[in-house]
């Protein structure tokens, strides 16, 4: 990894929340430089050109916002030779539950991406290529979480592909420190949670194979005290 190249991106990707206010720029640039997941969709060509993504509890957008800026540097030939093309989405729509979150997004982000306040229990997600759902489906209770895992699967087109990162609870005490901090995250955000739904690799794993997805789990705590997975489901063709 090209450490001041990166911190460019970040640069890049984190600017647009400067006119949203100071928590909004500060939170990019943190969570950009230090969440791993972002530098690894880019260098494992994890979302296909030209896809159609959806980002299922986007927070404040910040996904369209690393591949607004990954594209902008790829296409001025400013891009690492060892990785794979950026992706160039066809769009990227977010759904988020928090109205600050949908208002941070629009404001930094303006027409490049779709942002709408909704729940993704029960809202309406349509067609997509790629559908992500990175550090939400904890807050679910687990029968709500298979249903919407199965209505994710219902949307993708054929060989779509699910990037569904999670914390893994056969991952020790860095699963504990994970699930404290997430809680407590949670609740200064002001959602209602006493407690959150975790599972481990193993079995979200099987979840999704049910369901027809064949599943590689990648670890994606680089560099944090964390024990988070990435799942990359594709899914197989035919599906029941
Ligand atoms: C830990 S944050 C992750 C944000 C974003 N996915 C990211 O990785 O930067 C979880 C997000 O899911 C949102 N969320 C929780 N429940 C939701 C629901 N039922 N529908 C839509 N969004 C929801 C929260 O408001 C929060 O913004």
């Amino acid at each position: 990894m090209n450490s001041p190249w990166i911190s460019e991106l970040v640069a890049t990707a984190a600017a647009p929340y400067r006119a949203v206010g100071c928590f909004a720029w500060h939170f990019a640039r943190g969570k950009l430089r230090g969440d791993p997941i972002f530098t690894a969709l880019l260098e494992r060509g994890l979302i296909p050109p030209q896809a159609r993504i959806h980002d299922l509890g986007c927070g404040q957008g910040l996904l369209a916002a690393w591949l607004r800026a990954a594209q902008s540097r790829y296409v001025a030939g400013d891009w690492p030779r060892n990785w794979p093309p950026a992706p160039q989405p066809t769009w990227i729509h977010g759904m988020e539950m928090m109205p600050r979150d949908v208002w941070r997004a629009r404001r930094a982000l303006g027409e490049s991406a779709e942002f709408v306040q909704g729940d993704i229990r029960t809202g309406d997600f349509g067609p997509a290529d790629v559908v992500v759902i990175f550090d939400v489906l904890h807050y679910f209770n687990f029968s709500v979480q298979d249903r919407v895992l199965r209505r994710v699967r219902d949307s993708l087109c054929p060989h779509g592909v699910l990037l569904l990162r999670v914390g893994n609870t056969a991952g020790g005490l860095r699963f504990v420190l994970s699930y404290w901090v997430d809680l407590l995250v949670i609740m200064a955000r002001g959602h209602r949670l006493r407690r959150l739904y975790c599972r481990s690799v193993a079995n979200w794993t099987g979840a999704l194979e049910s369901l027809g997805f064949t599943v590689d789990a990648l670890p994606m705590s680089r560099g944090t005290p964390f024990a988070n997975v990435l799942l990359v489901a594709r899914l197989r063709k035919a599906h029941g």
